[in-house]
């Protein structure tokens, strides 16, 4: 039998580059080898923002979400995608785990104290402190073996292995004990060559931008600011712009000569941002075709969705059974029912 995957995205805006560097090539690279799950983590995206507004949004977020997924080349023969508050056995089995982790545990994951700065939260709300543990109860209810993910995430699959170890040291061997898999480029410079890719910073290119969009975007990154004319020479190592052309450009012949007439001072940044937004095009355009296609075909997309509800809801169901008997609750009344 197939090992298998499980990842997934919070439902709340489109997906960029630095996703696909960080996470979304792995994901398609590794539909063949592995069975792939992909959660879209819409009670996720509940923990920071609880206005309906929100949630709404997040409703139509999870539609791109699973756009975007088609379009960079996930195949839904593969890879079986669903909505997280479609399978609620999920939530039983968050509640399981719940009672297997301390609070200052859960405070002590970096995470936590990031999204309390960046949201000005004072006190987290019981469900944000309990992030991983939704999350882990995402990755185990499908006893998942491998979970690639951006770096961010890793002290959040640390939880996932630690209640998998406590539950199973407590109750016997009934969750695999999953490992990350960080993608190549682990963090991807934003176009301000400040921090990352992010879409709350406004620095990300989007896997949906059309190609004058990303054009403009690439002609206002922000390269090496001591280099006020293209005579100078200067290093590429640590300028966003040929970290971009390291990552999607696949013309490595033309990176390689723009390096090295970088270092020289012999080309102008106007030439190199150009050559990286032709390379982001060409790279883009497949992307942006599947897209459409997905996106023009609203009940085909509704069918996949419903087809991942359908494998995955008899594999939770069976997990949580499984714990269940495990811990010494037996079978839940209605299950017992549904067999009999
Ligand atoms: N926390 C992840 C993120 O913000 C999203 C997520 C939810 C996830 N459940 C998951 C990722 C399970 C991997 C596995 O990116």
């Amino acid at each position: 039998m197939k090992k298998r995957i499980l990842t997934g995205d919070r439902p709340t805006g489109p997906l960029h580059l630095g996703h696909y560097v960080g996470t979304l090539a792995n994901r398609v690279r590794l539909q063949d080898e592995y069975e792939v799950f992909l959660v879209v983590a819409d009670y996720h995206a509940l923990t920071r923002d609880q206005e309906k507004a929100h949630i709404v949004a997040t409703r139509q977020f999870s539609r791109e979400l699973v756009l975007d997924y088609l379009a960079v080349g996930i195949d839904p023969d593969k890879t079986t995608m669903y909505v997280q508050s479609d399978v609620p056995s999920v939530c039983e089995l968050h509640l399981l785990f719940s009672m297997l982790i301390t609070t200052p545990r859960l405070d002590r994951v970096p995470s936590l104290k990031e999204v309390m700065d960046a949201e000005h939260i004072e006190q987290p709300t019981y469900g944000l402190l309990g992030y991983p543990v939704l999350q882990a109860a995402d990755i185990l209810h499908v006893k998942a073996h491998l979970v690639p993910v951006g770096k961010d995430q890793e002290s959040h699959i640390e939880v996932t292995r630690e209640l998998a170890r406590r539950f199973n040291f407590l109750y016997g061997q009934v969750f695999p004990e999953p490992d990350a898999l960080i993608g190549d480029v682990p963090t991807l410079p934003g176009t301000d060559g400040k921090s990352k890719m992010s879409k709350s910073v406004g620095n990300a290119i989007f896997l949906s931008d059309d190609a004058k969009t990303v054009e403009q975007k690439v002609r206002a990154m922000y390269t090496d600011p001591t280099r006020i004319r293209a005579d100078i020479p200067a290093e590429p190592e640590g300028n966003p712009v040929f970290a971009y052309h390291d990552a999607f450009n696949q013309n490595k012949a033309e990176v390689e000569d723009l390096k090295t007439r970088y270092r020289t001072g012999k080309v102008g940044d106007v030439e190199v941002k150009k050559k990286l937004a032709a390379a982001l095009n060409v790279f883009l355009d497949p992307i942006r075709e599947r897209r459409a296609y997905f996106a023009a075909r609203p009940k085909l997309v509704d069918e996949i969705l419903a087809a991942g509800i359908a494998k995955v809801r008899p594999i939770s169901q069976q997990t949580v059974d499984d714990a269940r008997e495990a811990m010494g609750l037996g079978k839940a009344q209605s299950s017992v029912d549904s067999q009999q």
